[in-house]
């Protein structure tokens, strides 16, 4: 049996990584994921400057998930791109690199200095369209006119393939509408669903008081309160989208969540909140517990059963 993935003419030993967010903002943390079981791993959201963030508290862990609103602190894009840089090519695990730019303009300005660290170290953009938790910046992925500025700037300059980082939609045109404008970008090769559920607002009934301090307690929900939205965003998009790749992120505590997300069109498997509660440790226990799942249904490799959910009927 085997959970190997083979995309993006890169082979990773399993489908398991962080989501953009969580183990990746230092340096520290990105040796913390390279040397865990995680097939791969990607490094935090970064804009053109370094950026302290919002206030704390602004992550919360809870006993269905995660609320937070970071507001996109991060090291600054040269040091990602230095860190990408200092990676070994061959044998190393391959990674991903999450870029938040706050305009198509600085997007494109940092894709274009990426362009040969792609090429020379096989790192992979992660775009992100999605980032919830900046004041007074609304979602780009909510804004389809905006998004396809985005892409247009970004594919112009940007000679490799790439992916982007999707919010949570919840309704059946705006899936149509979404996927439609990403398969306007054949660049577009694979796509993270999802985001945060953006928004969410957590309230300690004991206080009577918000759990985290920006945004007056708003910010983005993550784990056992956002799976069934994940999966449905994956699948979405894996019907609409045939000639991409889905990477599904959300609610993934477990070996049966995975499973769950492959059934619906993942390729890769994210893991936020429940890698934020539990470490990197997680990742074994993942790879033995989807082994385990897939040894009992009498499958030997993820492709024999991605995307195969059936429905009544
Ligand atoms: C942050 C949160 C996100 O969901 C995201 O996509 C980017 C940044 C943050 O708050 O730091």
């Amino acid at each position: 049996m085997s959970l190997q993935v083979s995309l993006l003419n890169n082979t990773f030993a399993n489908p398991f990584m962080n989501a953009a967010g969580v183990m990746c903002s230092t340096t520290d943390d990105l040796v913390a994921m390279t040397e865990s079981a995680s097939g791969s791993l990607v490094s935090k959201s970064c804009t053109p400057a370094p950026r302290e963030g919002n206030p704390s508290p602004r992550y919360k862990d809870l006993p269905l998930g995660s609320i937070n609103s970071m507001g996109l602190p991060n090291k600054g894009f040269d040091y990602y791109l230095a860190y990408a840089l200092s990676q070994h090519h061959y044998g190393a695990k391959p990674l991903f690199l999450s870029m938040s730019g706050f305009s198509a303009e600085e997007n494109a300005a940092m894709c274009e200095r990426l362009a040969a660290v792609a090429t020379e170290k096989g790192v992979i953009l992660e775009l992100n369209l999605s980032c919830p938790n900046v004041p007074g910046k609304p979602q780009v992925a909510y804004d389809f006119d905006a998004m396809r500025r985005y892409l247009t700037a970004v594919s112009a300059v940007y000679p490799h393939p790439f992916g982007v980082k999707m919010p949570p939609y919840f309704d059946i045109a705006h899936f149509d509408m979404a996927a439609a404008v990403l398969n306007e970008f054949p660049k577009v090769k694979f796509v993270t669903c999802i985001n945060s559920v953006g928004n969410g607002l957590v309230i300690d009934v004991e206080s009577e008081t918000v759990v985290i301090k920006p945004k007056q307690g708003f910010g983005g929900l993550g784990g056992r309160y956002v799976l069934p939205t994940a999966l449905a965003n994956v699948n979405a998009f894996y019907r609409r989208c045939p000639e991409k790749l889905i990477f599904g992120c959300g609610g993934v505590y477990s070996g049966e969540d995975a499973f769950l997300h492959v059934l619906a069109g993942a390729s890769m498997v994210q893991v936020g909140t429940a890698l934020h509660e539990e470490g990197a440790g997680i990742f074994a226990r993942l790879c033995s517990e989807l082994q385990q799942i897939m040894g009992k249904k009498g499958y030997k490799t993820l492709d024999e059963f991605r995307g195969k959910v059936k429905t009544l009927e």
